[in-house]
């Protein structure tokens, strides 16, 4: 099956990486729309062009199903998407509630992150309450989507990042939402923040593992030996192509 995998930038390259450990698929073709990264701070109206557009970019490839490896576009586009599309368009949130309900007790205390787009949709916060979770509280914290869009992945600026939007924090979440597919790209030291702010461990929801998770059950999927991966940005491709290196290995 030829996958279409789409993100505003290099975030989902954390979804790619986890389909092709699944190998899931003979050939996948990722899009980040580098040149009008982020679409976090974007209107739901100017993300939900912007999505369409990409479905115009995979046209020429016959792609037969669209991963939408962003959590912005998945939380405002998904239906003007599917409207104009022939093929199974996946999105990532659904997928990160599937995750949740199947690994997490319903009074676990729950933070979801994610850009200004994701959480002012609410989505994570009211499929979760729908599913009984009492628990979930919500935090934009876009400002790291470009500092990994620039390669900032640790150190002072980062820490200064993660202590503007977590100082104000008053008890530890058991799980951390990481509601932005760039968020995995700094797991360890959001992982490492909240360990040494809490003294106590913080289970990290990715949405790569997820969609993985929700692809195979739904789809009946089996793995392929090996994946033929295509790389396409709108913009620069330098720090994709370096991201995703390590990833042609797999
Ligand atoms: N990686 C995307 C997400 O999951 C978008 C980040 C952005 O472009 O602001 O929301």
């Amino acid at each position: 099956m030829k996958v279409g995998v789409f993100d505003s930038g290099v975030g989902g390259l954390s979804v790619l990486e986890s389909l092709l450990k699944a190998r899931l698929f003979e050939h996948i073709i990722y899009y980040g729309d580098t040149a009008r990264v982020p679409y976090g701070p974007k209107d739901p109206a100017t993300i939900a062009k912007f999505s369409l557009e990409a479905l115009d970019f995979f046209q020429p490839f016959s792609i037969d199903m669209l991963v939408v490896a962003c959590n912005s576009v998945s939380a405002w586009a998904l239906p003007a998407m599917r409207a104009h599309a022939k093929i199974p368009i996946v999105g990532v949130i659904e997928a990160g509630v599937l995750a949740i309900t199947q690994s997490t007790p319903k009074n676990a205390p729950i933070l979801v992150l994610g850009t200004k787009a994701t959480i002012s949709s609410g989505r994570y916060a009211r499929e979760l309450k729908e599913q009984g979770y009492g628990f979930v509280d919500s935090l934009a914290t876009g400002l790291f989507v470009p500092l990994i869009e620039e390669g900032v992945l640790e150190g002072a600026l980062l820490e200064a990042c993660m202590a503007h939007y977590f100082a104000p924090l008053k008890s530890a979440p058991s799980v951390l939402v990481l509601g932005c597919t760039h968020f995995p790209w700094i797991a360890k030291p959001l992982q490492s923040y909240f360990t040494n702010r809490f003294k106590s461990p913080v289970h990290l929801v990715h949405s790569g593992e997820a969609i993985v998770a929700r692809l195979r059950q739904v789809y009946n999927l089996h793995p392929h030996t090996s994946t033929k991966l295509e790389l396409f940005a709108s913009g620069d491709q330098t720090l994709l192509e370096q991201l995703a290196k390590p990833l042609k290995a797999l």
